[in-house]
């Protein structure tokens, strides 16, 4: 009988709870040390030691969170920033004058204000859509579109776009299709398989899961030249995430699973309670069936909605109150931790902004729903 040990295929959810597995041969230590070293030393043939040279262009600690990022997303390749503005802003240095650009009229603000930046810097050709249109983005690509952002489900009103039928329309016309995917992460969609030809999330928040750093990630359907422009791009402009942050990265992708996974189905519960509440507007979560987006979502998003939802109330000084009154939640910008958070969404994003005054953000984390529905309750009875 063959008594060698047979190969597992290990399910994405194990490979991310072992993702720093590691028995140290001296000590035992379970999981590896954090690679500090900003530079490394040459052979004594005078070579560079591939792959590390200088940290500038990654580390070992670094590579250790590509490689699970990559995994998990089904990617040839991973790059981690020091935020995801960083590797927001890494994608849009590609762009030329001349160059066109289609993403949603309403999605996270700060890629509308680089866009905008660039277009009037740059002579990048800009055009925004609306999301709850369908044909409005086949409407907005034409010949000279290069890229094709989306995002999905968008910030704040989580509408959600069909990443398949989007990549069909980018790739149609020769565009690049990159998905924002901080919202679902690969535990629930992942992009690529969808014909992404990058995804991009901002691991400040579910990846990282607590609240304590700012990172970002580039993943890639392809290493091609785009994404060896990519790699350059960020070594040159020194937007790399330090070995710090890359170590918690990891550490907190390893509960990925489990806290989208309960932060689902507590704002399932949450929203369901609040859907038909006398002193709520609208409830607007992509798990709710009345969502316009649901069936969409339920489609792409294969392991839960996610714990990110809005409310509208009746006026903004309902919706100021409501921000204020709270004791679980905390009043504050983000998304993704293990912690609730809630924002009236118009004092981050500025009087630009076409979202309504009336809406609050909410991320719902990973406490006692029933805590979380009766701080509502309780905020509400004391507004407007
Ligand atoms: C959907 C989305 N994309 C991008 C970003 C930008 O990421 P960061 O704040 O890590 O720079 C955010 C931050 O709020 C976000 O919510």
């Amino acid at each position: 009988m063959d008594r060698s040990p047979r190969q597992l295929q290990l399910a994405a959810a194990t490979r991310a709870a072992q993702a720093l597995r590691h028995i140290d041969p001296v000590t035992g230590a379970v999981t590896p040390a954090i690679e500090l070293s900003s530079t490394y030393a040459r052979d004594d043939q005078g070579e560079g030691r591939q792959p590390y040279i200088y940290a500038r262009s990654g580390g070992p600690t670094i590579k250790t969170a590509e490689a699970l990022l990559a995994d998990l997303d089904g990617g040839e390749d991973a790059m981690v920033f020091a935020s995801g503005m960083a590797a927001i802003v890494t994608v849009l240095e590609t762009l030329r004058a001349g160059d066109h650009v289609v993403a949603p009229d309403v999605m996270y603000h700060g890629v509308i204000n680089w866009l905008l930046h660039i277009e009037q810097t740059r002579g990048v050709k800009v055009t925004l859509f609306d999301a709850t249109v369908p044909a409005a983005l086949a409407n907005a690509v034409r010949a000279e579109t290069a890229l094709v952002w989306i995002e999905s489900p968008i910030n704040p009103n989580w509408d959600v776009i069909d990443i398949a039928a989007a990549a069909k329309v980018a790739h149609a016309v020769g565009a690049r299709l990159v998905v924002d995917s901080t919202v679902a992460p690969a535990c629930t969609t992942r992009a690529l398989d969808l014909g992404a030809d990058i995804v991009f999330q901002s691991a400040t928040k579910y990846l990282g899961g607590h609240s304590d750093i700012t990172a970002g990630v580039l993943t890639c359907a392809q290493a091609n030249d785009f994404w060896a422009e990519l790699q350059e791009i960020r070594t040159l402009t020194g937007n790399v995430m330090a070995a710090f942050e890359a170590w918690l990265l990891v550490r907190g992708i390893r509960t990925l699973f489990l806290r989208y996974e309960r932060a689902s189905s507590n704002a399932m519960k949450f929203a369901q309670h609040f859907e038909n509440h006398p002193k709520i507007q609208s409830v607007i979560y992509p798990g709710l069936a009345s969502h316009p987006g649901h069936s969409i979502a339920k489609k792409q998003m294969k392991n839960g909605f996610g714990g990110m939802l809005s409310l509208q109330v009746k006026d903004y000084q309902t919706a100021h109150d409501i921000s204020r009154f709270v004791q679980v939640f905390i009043n504050a910008t983000s998304l993704g931790g293990v912690e609730s958070l809630i924002e009236h969404r118009i004092k981050v994003e500025g009087p630009n902004s076409i979202v309504p005054d009336t809406l609050l953000r909410l991320s719902i984390g990973i406490e006692d729903v029933n805590d979380l529905i009766a701080d509502l309750e309780q905020a509400l009875e004391r507004a407007g």
